[in-house]
């Protein structure tokens, strides 16, 4: 048996593909989950290379893709990518800021076979919600694409990114998704990392406005019962367990950058040591079973104590390998996050500036000046 057979039967195969499309897009936020270097329009690959792709995707196992950026409708050969995907029996979601697309485009992905729609809204009204996009008439636009989706019969979920300077208004941001008929919402408090991690200071919320937003959560979810699925993910340095980053690192996504680098989770570029294979250059099936980047933090055969030992390490896969590493300079070490961790008292530090002063955002944007944080 080869090593990559061997693999092949202790490692299940993916389940859902991240296409990143492009990095492309109208909006700046500033909690944006690419990397701080962006990938330009001239790196990006060509639509034979993601048609290829999608097809891999679909023969080594994976469910559903993502069609995601940057902004993915910002590419024309969206629809064909969603033919394809749709031809191959992949489930194809759209996550999208809403800003590009004319109802016409809109019917042109329903009819490739496009089955599900994310929208993001930033906030409440148009006031925040364009401020933190730094888009003016972004709120405007979002609000009459939720409503084409509905009108096209596609569901529809709102992402909901959460912190210290929208908090205020989430019971006025789950009435406005009552509004748009969504079929459940994600109310994501940001996670720090890239564009987040630059703008931490004035994104993390104190305990108290955590705390307010998590009742006006689990009141929304008894009362909306049956009605809309409310999917609600907490903030990691208020924590004392950590999340199951990407349900465990190679064990259900792939994620693609537009270039065709493969990554285990979006933001594994910052951490060293690493050289991430480009579908380009290697298959799919190869990247997810054999290379290194995928194999190296698999499974729990890597984790140090107190994870080694835990009952919990294979539910949480010892947290986040990224945080673990942005929080102590070492990928393998317990993620910090987690009150069993030898590192977590570093997480306290962090969470005191979440009552000092908000300082202005760092705006996603090609070439950001990052000297301001
Ligand atoms: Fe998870 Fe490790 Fe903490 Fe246990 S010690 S709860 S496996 S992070
Ligand atoms: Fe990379 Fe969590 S974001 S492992």
């Amino acid at each position: 048996m080869s090593p990559l057979d061997d693999r092949r039967s202790t490692t299940a195969p993916p389940f859902a593909l991240l296409a990143e499309v492009t990095h492309r897009c109208p909006l700046q936020c500033p909690y944006c989950s690419n990397p701080l270097e962006l990938e330009r329009s001239s790196r990006e690959m060509a639509t034979a290379d993601w048609l290829r792709v999608l097809g891999e995707a679909a023969a080594l196992g994976v469910l559903q893709v993502h069609f995601s950026g940057g902004e993915p409708t910002a590419r024309r050969d969206l629809a064909e990518l969603i033919r394809h995907a749709s031809q191959l029996g992949l489930y194809s979601n759209l996550i999208t800021s809403g800003v590009l697309t004319a109802e016409r485009q809109l019917a042109d992905y329903v009819e490739a076979g496009l089955r599900h729609v994310q929208v993001s809204f930033q906030d409440a009204d148009a006031g925040g919600g364009d401020r933190i996009a730094g888009l003016q008439g972004a709120h405007q636009k979002k609000l009459r694409f939720a409503t084409m989706v509905r009108q096209a019969g596609l569901p529809l979920t709102l992402n909901l990114v959460v912190h210290r300077q929208n908090l205020d208004n989430l019971p006025h941001m789950i009435a406005m998704a009552e509004s748009l008929d969504a079929g459940r919402i994600e109310i994501a408090h940001v996670q720090y990392y890239a564009w987040a991690l630059a703008n931490r200071d004035a994104l993390l919320p104190s305990r108290a406005a955590l705390d307010e937003a998590t009742r006006v959560v689990e009141a929304a979810r008894a009362r909306l019962k049956g009605i809309m699925v409310i999917d609600y993910v907490v903030p990691d340095y208020h924590a004392v367990r950590p999340k199951s980053c990407m349900n465990g690192w190679g064990r259900q996504f792939i994620n693609v950058m537009p270039s065709g680098t493969a990554l285990p989770c979006h933001a594994a570029q910052i951490l060293p040591g690493f050289e991430f294979p480009s579908v380009l250059r290697a298959s799919l099936a190869d990247i997810w079973y054999r290379s290194d980047a995928f194999n190296r933090f698999r499974g729990t055969d890597w984790m140090p104590e107190p994870c080694h030992s835990c009952e919990r390490r294979e539910l949480d896969w010892g947290g986040c390998r990224c945080q673990a590493f942005q929080l102590t300079g070492d990928a393998t070490r317990t993620d910090p996050v987690c009150a069993l961790a030898p590192d977590h008292g570093l997480v306290g530090a962090v969470r005191s500036a979440a009552d000092g002063e908000v300082p202005a955002f760092v705006y996603r944007r090609f070439g950001a000046d990052l000297a301001v944080r």
